[in-house]
C-alpha cells in the first residue's frame, strides 16, 4: 500500500529579520539594528562654529550642557540634530543624553522656528485668569496649532509655563516683547499689527484641526 506523501518539511528561505546567508552558506546573526539619534546630514559651517564657539564659553564649566544648547538656539534659533554627536563629544557625553535633554524640554527646538515666535503661558496663574480662552483664541487666530509653525512659515505658536507676569495675566511672549493682560481681541490687534492676521478680528468659525474659540474673557 503506497505511503501518504507529506508535505515538505524542508525550512524555506531564511527570511527572518536577526539572520543572513554567510560565505559558508551558514546563516549569521546579525545584531538586532540599535536607536540611534544620528543625524541624517553633516552640520553646516555656521552650525560648527557655533557650537565651537558655544563649547569654548562653557570651558572647564560643570554642567555645560544646558548652555551649550541655550548658546546654540540663540545663534540658530534651533538646535540642530545634526550637531548632536559635536555636542557629545565635546561634552564627553553620549548622543542619548544629549537628545534626551533637547527632546525633554519643550524651549529646545531641532527645527526652525518661524518668522515670529508666540509663546503663551500655559502655567496655573495665566490659566486661572482667561488662559485656556487666550490658547484656544491663537490656535484659530493663527490657523495653527500649538507646538506647530504655520504652513507659510511666518510664526511658530508654542507654550510657556510662566513668563514672571503671573499677577498681570494672562500673558504671552511675541519675539522678545511680553504682553500682559491679553485678551482675544488684543491678541488680534498686535497680530494683524505685525501682518499675521488680514483682518484684526476674531474669526467667525476657527480654520479646521484648532480647538473652537471658547469662554473668552469679556
Ligand atoms: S503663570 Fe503665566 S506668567 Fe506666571
Amino acid at each position: 500500500m503506497p505511503r501518504p506523501k507529506l508535505p515538505n518539511a524542508s525550512p524555506g528561505p531564511l527570511t527572518g529579520p536577526h539572520t543572513a546567508p554567510s560565505a559558508a552558506g551558514q546563516g549569521a546573526v546579525l545584531e538586532p539594528p540599535l536607536h540611534t539619534t544620528a543625524p541624517t546630514t553633516a552640520p553646516t559651517t555656521a552650525q560648527q562654529q557655533a557650537l565651537a564657539a558655544a563649547v569654548a564659553a562653557q570651558a572647564g564649566r560643570p554642567g555645560a550642557l544646558l548652555p551649550v544648547l541655550h548658546a546654540l538656539q540663540a545663534a540658530l534659533g534651533h538646535v540642530p540634530p545634526a550637531l548632536v554627536p559635536g555636542i557629545a563629544q565635546a561634552l564627553n557625553l553620549s548622543r542619548a543624553e544629549v537628545h534626551g535633554v533637547i527632546s525633554y524640554y519643550h524651549h529646545f527646538r531641532s527645527q526652525p522656528a518661524g518668522r515670529h515666535v508666540l509663546q503663551l503661558c500655559r502655567a496655573e496663574a495665566c490659566q486661572a485668569n482667561g488662559g485656556e480662552a487666550l490658547a484656544s483664541a491663537a490656535q484659530a487666530l493663527l490657523g495653527c496649532a500649538m507646538h506647530n509653525t504655520r504652513a507659510d512659515g511666518a510664526v511658530t505658536l508654542e507654550p510657556v509655563y510662566c513668563l514672571g507676569l503671573c499677577a498681570t495675566g494672562p500673558a504671552l511672549q511675541i519675539d522678545d516683547r511680553l504682553h500682559a493682560r491679553m485678551t482675544p481681541e488684543r491678541l488680534a490687534q498686535r497680530l494683524h499689527g505685525l501682518g499675521l492676521l488680514a483682518a484684526p478680528a476674531l474669526p467667525a468659525s476657527p480654520p479646521t484641526g484648532v480647538p473652537a474659540l471658547a469662554g473668552a474673557r469679556p
